[in-house]
C-alpha cells in the first residue's frame, strides 16, 4: 500500500517536473531586483516565485537525469535528488494557495527551509563525482559532459539561492548588520569594490600565513575612465564579489610564496580597479611564477588542482587550496550577471587575472541555463576525433577552435 502511494507520488511529480520544465527561467538583472525590491511587495513576490522557482529546479531536474547513469547511481548523487525533489514539492504546494499573511508567513519559512537543506550541494555533487571517478575511468566524452553539466547546475543553484536570499531577506525577519542597512535584500546599491578586495584578501591572506607562515603585501589602485576622485562604487552582490576575489587572492598567494621559497623578500600583489563605460574590471597581478601554457585550458575545470588534496582533517577548516573548485564556481559568480573571469598568465613570471562586471545594473541579466533540446544534445554528441597530426585533447581545440566549430 505503502509502495503504491509513493509510486504514484513520484509519477505525479515527474510529471509536474515535465510541466515546469517546458517554460523557460526569466532572468532578471541587477535593476530589476533593486526595482522590486525598492517597491516591495511581498504578495507580488510569492506569486512570482511560486512559478519561477519550480520553472528553475525542473529545467536543472531535467538535466540531471541525463546525467550518465553511473553517476546518477552513486549515493551521493541520490541523496541530491531526494533534496531537489522534497524542495520542488514543497514549492507546489503554495500552487493554488491565496496569498493570505498566513501562508505568506509559511512560504518564507519553507524558502529558508530549502536553502538550508541545499547548503551542501556543492560539496555533494564534487563527492558524487569523485566517486564515480574512484571506480571507472573516466572517458573524454563523459569529462566534458560532467564538465558542462556542472556549470550549469551550479550556476543554477547560484540563481534559486539568488531568488530564495532575496525574498527572505526583504520580508523575513533575518536581522540586518549595520552595514547591511542600505541594502536590498542581498545588493548593495553603493558596493564599494575596493572595501571587498581588501577584505577578501586580508582573509586569504590570514589563511596563507596560517599555511606557509608568510604572505605576500597588497597594493590597490583604483582608476576612473572619467576623471573623478571618488572611490568605485558598483551595484552588486557583496558576498558574490568578496567570493571571486577571495578565491582569486588565495591562488595569488599561494603561487607567490611557493614561486619565493627560498627568497626573502615576496613581491607584492598588485590590484587594479577600474571603472570603464561598459565594465568595472578588476585586475590582480601576481608574480607567482605563472602557468604553464599547456595546462591553461584546463584551470577552469572542475578538480583541476596542483595543491595537495586537503586531509580529512581539514573538513571543517578552510584550506587554502586543493579541490580544483575555486576558479570554475568563481567564473560562474561572474559570469552570472554576464560579467566574466579571465586568466592571463607569463609562465615563469606571474599571471593576471581579471574580473569583469558590467558596470550598469540594467545590462547586468542573470545568465541561466535552459533545458531545451541543444541542452539535451549535449549530453548525447560524441565529441569528433581530431583531424589535425601531433594536435592532441583538449589542447587541439585551444589552438583550432575553429575548426572544431566547422566539423561540429
Ligand atoms: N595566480 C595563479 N598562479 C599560478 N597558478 C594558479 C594561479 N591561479 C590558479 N592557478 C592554478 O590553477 C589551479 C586551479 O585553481 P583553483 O580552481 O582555485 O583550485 P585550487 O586552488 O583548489 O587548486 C591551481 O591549483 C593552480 O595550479
Ligand atoms: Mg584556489
Amino acid at each position: 500500500m505503502k509502495l503504491t502511494s509513493s509510486l504514484r507520488c513520484f509519477s505525479s511529480i515527474s510529471k509536474m517536473i515535465d510541466f515546469y520544465s517546458q517554460f523557460s527561467p526569466s532572468s532578471l538583472s541587477i535593476k530589476q531586483f533593486i526595482d522590486f525590491g525598492l517597491n516591495a511587495c511581498e504578495r507580488k513576490s510569492f506569486l512570482f516565485l511560486r512559478k519561477e522557482l519550480p520553472v528553475r529546479l525542473a529545467n536543472i531536474m531535467k538535466e540531471i537525469h541525463l546525467l550518465p547513469e553511473r553517476l546518477l547511481k552513486t549515493p551521493s548523487v541520490i541523496l541530491l535528488n531526494s533534496w531537489y525533489a522534497q524542495s520542488f514539492k514543497e514549492i507546489l504546494e503554495f500552487e493554488k494557495n491565496v496569498a493570505d499573511t498566513v501562508v505568506l508567513d509559511r512560504f518564507c519559512k519553507t524558502l529558508i527551509r530549502i536553502r538550508n537543506r541545499h547548503a551542501d550541494v556543492v560539496q555533494t555533487m564534487a563527492h558524487g563525482v569523485m566517486e564515480l571517478k574512484e571506480v571507472c575511468t573516466i572517458d573524454t566524452h563523459t569529462e566534458h559532459s560532467i564538465q558542462y553539466f556542472l556549470d550549469r547546475f551550479y550556476m543554477s543553484r547560484i540563481s534559486i539561492r539568488m531568488l530564495i536570499n532575496q525574498h527572505t531577506l526583504l520580508f523575513g525577519d533575518e536581522v540586518l548588520s549595520d552595514s547591511q542597512t542600505r541594502h536590498i535584500g542581498c545588493i548593495d546599491p553603493l558596493c564599494d569594490v575596493v572595501s571587498v578586495v581588501r577584505d577578501a584578501y586580508d582573509n586569504a591572506r590570514f589563511l596563507c600565513d596560517q599555511y606557509y607562515l608568510r604572505s605576500p603585501e597588497l597594493i590597490v589602485k583604483e582608476e576612473h575612465s572619467l576623471q573623478s576622485n571618488v572611490s568605485i562604487k558598483i551595484v552588486y552582490v557583496p558576498s558574490h564579489l568578496y567570493h571571486m576575489l577571495f578565491e582569486l587572492f588565495k591562488n595569488s598567494l599561494r603561487a607567490v610564496v611557493e614561486h619565493h621559497e627560498n627568497v626573502s623578500d615576496l613581491p607584492k600583489i598588485n590590484v587594479y580597479v577600474v571603472c570603464g563605460k561598459e565594465d568595472i574590471c578588476i585586475k590582480i597581478s601576481d608574480r607567482g611564477g605563472g602557468i604553464p601554457r599547456s595546462v591553461s585550458d584546463q584551470l577552469f575545470n572542475y578538480m583541476y588542482s596542483t595543491a595537495p588534496k586537503p586531509t580529512v582533517s581539514d573538513v571543517h577548516t578552510v584550506p587554502l587550496a586543493g579541490y580544483g573548485y575555486g576558479l570554475p564556481i568563481s567564473r560562474l559568480y561572474a559570469r552570472y550577471f554576464h560579467g566574466d573571469i579571465m586568466l592571463l598568465s607569463c609562465d615563469g613570471l606571474g599571471t593576471d587575472a581579471i574580473i569583469y562586471l558590467k558596470a550598469l545594473s540594467d545590462e547586468a541579466n542573470e545568465l541561466l541555463p535552459v533545458f531545451n533540446k541543444n541542452s539535451t544534445r549535449y549530453y548525447r554528441t560524441i565529441i569528433p576525433t581530431g583531424d589535425w597530426s601531433g594536435a592532441r585533447g583538449f589542447h587541439s581545440r585551444t589552438i583550432f577552435p575553429s575548426l572544431r566549430n566547422l566539423s561540429n
